[in-house]
């Protein structure tokens, strides 16, 4: 019998991240699911899900609480490394209104933290494995219409990042992964979303599998639909 898969989900407490953990148990991988307080949603899934949900600790705006995580992980395999973590904050002001603190939260939380995840537990991702980040359909430049554009602005940091990660690894035979989910009806995204987290989760988990031992570096929609910079 082949070996159960690895995911880790960085940042699983609630919204997307608890339904890609949800989904990822339901298909028979083996879970790391992490949150950085007490998550009441992952403790039930725990219950679903003993032996194959494991719930770790990580805020990724701590870089010692990275490397603490990153030494806890030491030697572990993670076929799909997924990192979920990212807020939104003052998404209808524009540059002139907002407050320094809530612009350099989102870039730290959404761009600079995100791909410190990323370097820190790489090598535990095997060749054929995948590294995603959940981006945002309105992190595209080339598609901006100016809505919730400090956020947007982070969004596009990360994908900038990630191409400059995808950049010093050349030859890198693992799919790196900017994933757009959809507008979702969650926390962040609010009741006017579009979707539901069963319209968009579902599909994200198919497209990040499709995409295991493919290459390269692809900023994708949840049905791989490659999406412009
Ligand atoms: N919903 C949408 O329509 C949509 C669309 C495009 C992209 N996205 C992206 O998808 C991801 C998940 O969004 P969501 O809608 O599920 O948002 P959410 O319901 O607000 O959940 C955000 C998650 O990020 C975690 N988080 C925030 N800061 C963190 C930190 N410093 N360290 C560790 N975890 C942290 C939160 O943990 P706590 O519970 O501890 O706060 C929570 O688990 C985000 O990156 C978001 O930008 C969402």
């Amino acid at each position: 019998m082949a070996a159960k898969k690895t995911v880790a989900i960085i940042a699983a407490s609630r919204g997307l991240g608890l339904a890609l953990a949800d989904e990822y148990c339901a298909r028979g991988w083996h879970v790391i699911a992490t949150s950085r307080g007490k998550s009441a949603g992952l403790d039930e899934l725990h219950q679903l899900y003993p032996a194959s949900l494991e719930i770790e600790n990580v805020d990724i705006v701590q870089l010692a609480s990275i490397r603490a995580l990153k030494k806890r992980l030491a030697g572990r395999r993670l076929d799909t490394l997924f990192v979920n973590a990212g807020i939104c904050k003052a998404n209808e002001l524009t540059p002139i209104a907002v407050s320094d603190h809530d612009f350099l939260d989102m870039m730290l939380t959404n761009a600079l933290s995100p791909m410190r995840v990323i370097e820190a537990l790489e090598n535990l991702v095997p060749e054929n494995g995948v590294i995603a980040a959940l981006s945002s359909e309105i992190g595209s430049i080339g598609n901006c219409v100016g809505f919730w554009e400090l956020y947007s602005s982070s969004k596009a940091a990360l994908n900038m990042l990630m191409k400059a990660f995808s950049a010093r690894h050349p030859n890198d035979p693992r799919a790196l992964l900017l994933v757009a989910p959809g507008w979702v009806r969650t926390d962040m995204g609010g009741d006017e979303a579009t979707l539901g987290i069963s319209d968009s989760i579902p599909l994200v988990v198919d497209m990040v599998e499709r995409n295991a031992g493919v290459p390269g570096l692809r900023f994708t929609d949840r049905h791989g639909e490659i999406l412009p910079w």
